[in-house]
């Protein structure tokens, strides 16, 4: 469990690591098996109900608050710890279609920006989610910050160079490809709302630091920004990402999406 902490160690196991009742509910309500359960005798006492709900239940180990907390990534764990395949998650359908809402994100480096981006993209409807780079979607923390939308989205990570691929093929499709800017960005800018969110939209988003890559901009056919006050640079890209991604649902209510 503690290899798991680790990129590599995940890779290795084909295993991922998830602390807390909360994340045990999620895996239950998608579906999931764990592999392993490990819990504390005084979180088991609490919890008959949840563990009921374990599809095998001879995948539960009890271990001492110690062992517990020598496992887990968490200052405080809350008694539970469990593993799932990786390869049970989600992927990606090989579908004809194009997918008509994506969110790509370009060298995202904070895994709690991206937990939280993975969250409000789950609550907003995407349907992929497309990572140049960046922090590792299945660590722990992201897990933790998603609040279990990382096991829920199909998420693929691959290189900046893929991903420039991926959207070029995407824009050829019919897929319009929306560059989030910072306010001062020059050229053809315009204010979020301005767009019509309804049609196929890949969503494109920035790194903490640097912004989009100017490849990425470039291939992009709309560019819009979320307007404020020049007392700031740039909203965090979280808080950007939840005005962008939830104004297609706000736009589409009450007519279809295609
Ligand atoms: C913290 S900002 C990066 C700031 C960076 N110095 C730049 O110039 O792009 C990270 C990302 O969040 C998004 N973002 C931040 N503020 C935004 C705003 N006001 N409107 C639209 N997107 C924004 C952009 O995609 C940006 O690349």
């Amino acid at each position: 469990m503690r290899r798991l902490h680790r990129s590599s160690g995940r890779l290795e196991q084909g295993l991922i690591l998830l602390e807390g009742t909360h994340l045990l509910q999620e895996a239950l309500g998608l579906g999931l098996r764990p592999q392993m359960v490990l819990v504390t005798p005084d979180w088991l006492t609490r919890h008959g109900a949840l563990v009921e709900r374990l599809p095998d239940p001879g995948r539960l180990r009890s271990a001492s608050p110690e062992v517990l907390a020598a496992a887990t990534t968490t200052r405080h764990p809350d008694g539970v710890l469990l593993t799932l395949a990786a390869a049970d998650l989600p992927s990606p359908a090989a579908g004809v279609s194009p997918p008509a809402f994506v969110l790509a994100l370009d060298r995202l480096q904070d895994p709690g920006n991206l937990g939280t981006l993975l969250r409000t993209a789950l609550a907003a409807g995407v349907e992929r989610v497309w990572l140049a780079e960046g922090a590792d979607p299945l660590q722990p923390k992201v897990l933790r910050a998603s609040s279990g939308a990382a096991l829920a989205l199909p998420i693929e990570r691959m290189t900046a160079t893929d991903l420039l691929t991926r959207l070029a093929a995407a824009k050829e499709r019919g897929v319009q490809l929306v560059a989030a800017m910072v306010p001062e960005a020059t050229g053809e800018v315009r204010p979020y709302w301005e767009l019509d969110w309804c049609r196929p939209t890949a969503l494109l988003l920035g790194n903490e630091g640097a912004g989009l890559a100017p490849e990425l901009v470039r291939l992009a056919d709309r560019w819009v920004t979320i307007p404020h006050s020049p007392a700031v640079e740039s909203l965090n890209v979280a808080a950007a990402a939840a005005l962008l991604l939830l104004e297609r649902p706000r736009q589409a209510h009450g007519r279809p999406v295609p």
